[in-house]
């Protein structure tokens, strides 16, 4: 009897890896897919990924001044990177950061005061986490039309401003507010944002 339990059990214990292998989900079901020539494919779905924040006008970008409108940038992740984050605090390799930037309107329907985000979408920019494929791990894509789009070359000041200014992994969590309390808790806020927030300190 007791052997006939043990090699049940052994028979049962043999088919967990499969029941595994099938029930899990992929890895990364929202990660970046590129075609043959190394372009990123726009990602469809991003607007049912988890929302992060809305910048209106901020103004770290001349890039964007410059266009002379008033724009809201909405940012959004894949959500397994989301819940990656909230366990360690910083970006698992294969995240997907989209920002679309909309067109701001003030007047309009019924509003008198304040903006709302008005019309199409103008732009679309992704910041994606590859280790293998990009060097620093990180690169960024201005996607046009809806067609796949080449990394923007690793010398743009995309690259340094990121590097240079971002809370966590060149990421801008510091304008994140579901993230940034948990990054300072997990401790993976950046030498280069720490450094930001002293000298702000001093001048204040
Ligand atoms: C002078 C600094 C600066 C430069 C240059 C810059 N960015 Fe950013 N970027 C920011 C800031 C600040 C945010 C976060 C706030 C926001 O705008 O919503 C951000 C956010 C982003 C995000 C959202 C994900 C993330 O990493 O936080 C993307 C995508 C992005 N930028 C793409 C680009 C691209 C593409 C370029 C170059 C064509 C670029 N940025 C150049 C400052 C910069």
């Amino acid at each position: 009897m007791t052997g006939k339990l043990i090699a049940f059990a052994a028979a049962a214990l043999s088919l967990l890896p499969l029941r595994e292998a099938m029930t899990q989900p992929p890895a990364s079901p929202n990660g970046p897919v590129y075609n043959a020539k190394g372009e990123l494919l726009p990602p469809a779905d991003y607007r049912e990924w988890i929302y992060l924040s809305s910048g209106l006008d901020m103004s770290y970008s001349e890039r964007l001044l410059a266009m002379g409108h008033s724009m809201f940038s909405n940012v959004f992740v894949n959500p397994e990177a989301y819940r990656a984050f909230q366990r360690t605090g910083t970006w698992p390799d294969k995240t997907m950061l989209v920002m679309e930037v909309r067109g701001a309107s003030g007047k309009g329907s019924i509003n008198k005061n304040g903006h709302y985000q008005s019309g199409g979408v103008m732009g679309v920019e992704v910041h994606v986490k590859d280790s293998t494929r990009f060097n620093g791990g990180w690169a960024f894509f201005a996607i046009a039309g809806g067609a796949p789009a080449a990394p923007i070359p690793a010398s743009a000041e995309c690259y340094s401003c990121h590097r240079q200014h971002a809370a966590v992994d060149t990421t801008f969590v510091q304008f994140y507010p579901t993230l940034i309390d948990l990054a300072t808790k997990k401790g993976t806020l950046s030498a280069a944002y720490l450094q930001d927030q002293e000298k702000g300190a001093a001048e204040r």
